[in-house]
C-alpha cells in the first residue's frame, strides 16, 4: 500500500458495475474511515447505507424531495414520468448509497469542527475504498437541505446535518486524471 499514490490517484466514479461490494470490505471501508481526525474524539460520523431493496425506499424519497423542489415537475406528462423513469433507473443501478450525517452542534465552532471532521472521515473512506478497488462519488445535492427528505429517511433536520451522500461500488469508468493546480499558486509563506 502507497498512500500518497492513492491520494494521487483516486478518482471521482461516476459509473459502477451493478455488483454489490462485500459487507466485511465496506466495513474496513468505513472502519479506515473513522481513524480521521475527530476533535474531543466525538468521532460525529453516522451512516445510513441503502442497498439492495432498501434503495428504492431512499430513490422514492430522492424523487419525491427533487419534485417538492422543482429539479423535477410534478406532474404526470409523459416526458415528466419518463425523466422519473430514467432517473429511478440511473440510481437504483448503483450499488450503494451511503448518507453520511452528524448531529448538529448548537456551537458554530463545535459545529465547524464535526462538520470538518466527518469531511476528513469521508475522504478517508474513499482513499480506503480505492486500496480496495472500490470507486466512490461524494454528492451534495438540493435535498439534503430538505427537510422532509431528512424525514422521510428518518432523520430529524433541526438535530441532524447531512454531510454528504456517497455513491459506491465497483469502478465501471476510470476518468482521466485531471491533475491539480501546482500548489506553489496557493501557497504563501510568510517569514516575517
Ligand atoms: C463536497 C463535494 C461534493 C461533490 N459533489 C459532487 C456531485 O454532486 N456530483 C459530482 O459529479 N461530483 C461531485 N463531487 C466530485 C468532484 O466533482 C470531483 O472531486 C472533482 O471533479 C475532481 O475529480 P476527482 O475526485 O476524480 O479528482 C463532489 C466533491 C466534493 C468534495
Amino acid at each position: 500500500m502507497d498512500i500518497l499514490k492513492t491520494i494521487r490517484e483516486r478518482r471521482s466514479i461516476r459509473s459502477f458495475k451493478k455488483h454489490e461490494v462485500d459487507h466485511d470490505i465496506l466495513e474496513q471501508i468505513f472502519t479506515y474511515g473513522s481513524f480521521a481526525p475527530t476533535h474531543y474524539m466525538k468521532e460525529s460520523w453516522r451512516i445510513k447505507m441503502y442497498q439492495e431493496d432498501g434503495k428504492k425506499f431512499f430513490i422514492d424519497a430522492v424523487m419525491a424531495s427533487y419534485q417538492r423542489i422543482g429539479m423535477v415537475k410534478d406532474n404526470n406528462e409523459p416526458k415528466t414520468l419518463q425523466m422519473i423513469k430514467s432517473m429511478k433507473e440511473f440510481l437504483m443501478n448503483i450499488p450503494h448509497h451511503a448518507v453520511i450525517y452528524f448531529e448538529r452542534e448548537e456551537d458554530p465552532i463545535r459545529y465547524e469542527e464535526e462538520y470538518a471532521s466527518v469531511s476528513a472521515f469521508i475522504q478517508n473512506c474513499q482513499l480506503a475504498a480505492w486500496e480496495y478497488g472500490v470507486g466512490m462519488l461524494w454528492t451534495i445535492t438540493p435535498y439534503m437541505h430538505d427537510a422532509e427528505f431528512l424525514r422521510d429517511i428518518g432523520l430529524d433536520g433541526e438535530r441532524m446535518k447531512i454531510v454528504g451522500v456517497l455513491q459506491i461500488g465497483y469502478p465501471e469508468v476510470i476518468s482521466r486524471n485531471k491533475g491539480r493546480t501546482p500548489i506553489d499558486e496557493k501557497l504563501e509563506i510568510i517569514k516575517s
